[in-house]
C-alpha cells in the first residue's frame, strides 16, 4: 500500500484557494506530526444520523434496499434508541448508527438548527450528525485536539449520551459545517462493549420486514452489486469553503486532494482523502460551495444551487456515495444501470436524473442521484468508478448531477424570495 505524503502532495484541480488557505494546510499537516494525532487517528469507523420519532424502521429498510447496510443491533438509553448496522458486502468499512428519539418532541442542538431552515423544520429531528474515526487513545486525542482548539461535547449536560460516553466522544457541532466527529479507542465493531444503553430486540414483525427486503435485494441481484460509501459530500456558504476544510484537516488524519471549479454551477467541489487512498475503508469527504456569495450574486446573476441549498436545509450532507462494483452485469449493461433499473422498476426507488457519465475504455465516473430520503433528508448517489477511475468527479457529470438536484431543493413557499417553486 502506498500512502500519500500529505507535506509533498501537490492539490489537484483548478480551484484557485488563498496563500491562507495554503500556509494553513501545510501548518495542519506539521502539527498532526508534531502532536501525535497523524499517528493516533485511523480510518472513519462510523457514520452517524438521527431521524425523527417513528421513522427508523422506515429509514432502516430504505437502507437495506439501497445500499449494502443491514441492521445488526439495538441499543435503548435515557433519550433515544440506537440501531447498529453494518456493510454485510465489504468488511472493515464504517459502521452506520441511526439515532431515534424516543420523544417526538425531543430537541437538541440539531433540532434548534433544522427549525432555523424553510426545508428542514418539516423533520426537525432528522439530520446527519457526522462521523467517527478510530483512534489510538480516545484521551490523548481529546487532550490534543483540546490543546488546538476544538471544544467536546460536556458528558454532564449533553442529553443523548451517545455523543458522550466512556467509548465515544464527540466534537461540539462545528460553527463552519454543523457536522461533528466522534473518536473512539474501542473496537466499533462489537456493538456490545460500547455501551450503547440497554439491548432492545424488533419484534418479529420488524425482523421480518427487515429481512424480506434482504431477500427482495438478494434476489434482484442488487445486494451483491453494492461495495459501500465511497463518499460524504457536504453543503456550506461561498464564504466557508476554505474553513470547512481547514476545519476539517485540523480534525481528521485526510488531506486535502484537490478542488474543480464547475463555472456553469458558480461553485466547486473540494476533496479530502485518506493518505492510503481505500475511500471504501474510509470514504472521501467532499465540501460544496458557491463562488459568489449570495448577497454580491445579484451583482452577477450566475446560477447558486449550492448557496441556495444552504439557505433552505442549513449547512449539512447533500448526499451518501455508494460505490458499485466496477462491470458488466450482462454485455453492454453496466452494472450502476442495472442496479438503477432495478431499483427503480422493482423497488419503486425515485431518481432525480438519468445515469450520467460514459464507461468506454478510458477510466470515468458513471453517476447518478436518487431523490432525498424522506427520513434522512440525504440524497443517495449510486458511482461506479469504470476503468479504476481514482477522481470524485466530472465536470460535466456534476453539472448534469446538481442541476437535476436543484429543483427537488428549492423552498415549496411563497414570498420568502428566490428558489420558490411553482407560481
Ligand atoms: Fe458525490
Amino acid at each position: 500500500m502506498t500512502l500519500t505524503d500529505p507535506l509533498h502532495y501537490a492539490p489537484k484541480g483548478d480551484k484557485a484557494n488563498s496563500a491562507y488557505f495554503n500556509e494553513y494546510r501545510v501548518k495542519i499537516y506539521e502539527r498532526r506530526i508534531k502532536s501525535g494525532l497523524a499517528d493516533l487517528l485511523g480510518n472513519m469507523c462510523g457514520l452517524v444520523i438521527q431521524v425523527q420519532t417513528g421513522d427508523a424502521l422506515a429509514y432502516l429498510k430504505e437502507l437495506c434496499i439501497m445500499t449494502p447496510y443491514r441492521y445488526s443491533k439495538s441499543y435503548i438509553n435515557n433519550t433515544h434508541k440506537i440501531y447498529c448496522l453494518v456493510n454485510s458486502n465489504t468488511p472493515n468499512t464504517p459502521v452506520f448508527f441511526v439515532l431515534e428519539p424516543l420523544a417526538f418532541d425531543f430537541a437538541d442542538q440539531l433540532t434548534y438548527v433544522n427549525k432555523m431552515y424553510v426545508n428542514s423544520q418539516e423533520k426537525p429531528n432528522a439530520r446527519y450528525v457526522g462521523e467517527i474515526f478510530s483512534t489510538k487513545d480516545r484521551n490523548e486525542t481529546k487532550k490534543i485536539l483540546l490543546s488546538h482548539e476544538i471544544r467536546f461535547q460536556d458528558p454532564d449536560s449533553i442529553q443523548n449520551k451517545f455523543y458522550s460516553n466512556k467509548h465515544i466522544e464527540f466534537t461540539q457541532m462545528s460553527n463552519i459545517s454543523l457536522n461533528s466527529l466522534g473518536y473512539t479507542d474501542s473496537n466499533i465493531y462489537d456493538f456490545d462493549s460500547l455501551e450503547l444503553g440497554e439491548e432492545f430486540h424488533l419484534s418479529p414483525t420488524e425482523k421480518k420486514a427487515l429481512e424480506e427486503v434482504d431477500q427482495f435485494t438478494q434476489e434482484h441481484q442488487i445486494k451483491p452489486l453494492l461495495k459501500g460509501v465511497d463518499h460524504t459530500a457536504s453543503r456550506v456558504l461561498a464564504g466557508e469553503r476554505e474553513d470547512a476544510i481547514l476545519e476539517w484537516l485540523c480534525l481528521s488524519n485526510y488531506y486535502f486532494w484537490g478542488a474543480y471549479d464547475v463555472k456553469d454551477l458558480n461553485s466547486s467541489t473540494n476533496a479530502s482523502r485518506i493518505t492510503h487512498g481505500n475511500d471504501i475503508l474510509s470514504p472521501a469527504k467532499v465540501f460544496t460551495a458557491n463562488n459568489t456569495p449570495f448577497m454580491v450574486n445579484s451583482f452577477e446573476n450566475l446560477p447558486m444551487p449550492t448557496e441556495n441549498f444552504v439557505r433552505n436545509y442549513g449547512r449539512r450532507l447533500h448526499h451518501l456515495a455508494i460505490e458499485v462494483m466496477d462491470g458488466e452485469y450482462q454485455k453492454g449493461t453496466k452494472n450502476i444501470d442495472f442496479v438503477l433499473k432495478k431499483l427503480t422498476d422493482d423497488a419503486h426507488i425515485p431518481f432525480l436524473s438519468q445515469i450520467y457519465g460514459e464507461c468506454k475504455d478510458e477510466p470515468n465516473l458513471r453517476q447518478v442521484f436518487s431523490k432525498h430520503s424522506a427520513f434522512s433528508i440525504l440524497i443517495t448517489e449510486y458511482i461506479e468508478r469504470c476503468n479504476d477511475f481514482k477522481g470524485f468527479f466530472t465536470k460535466s457529470n456534476v453539472f448534469a448531477l446538481t442541476t437535476a438536484a436543484e429543483s427537488d431543493e428549492q423552498i415549496k413557499t411563497h414570498h420568502i424570495g428566490q428558489g420558490v417553486v411553482g407560481d
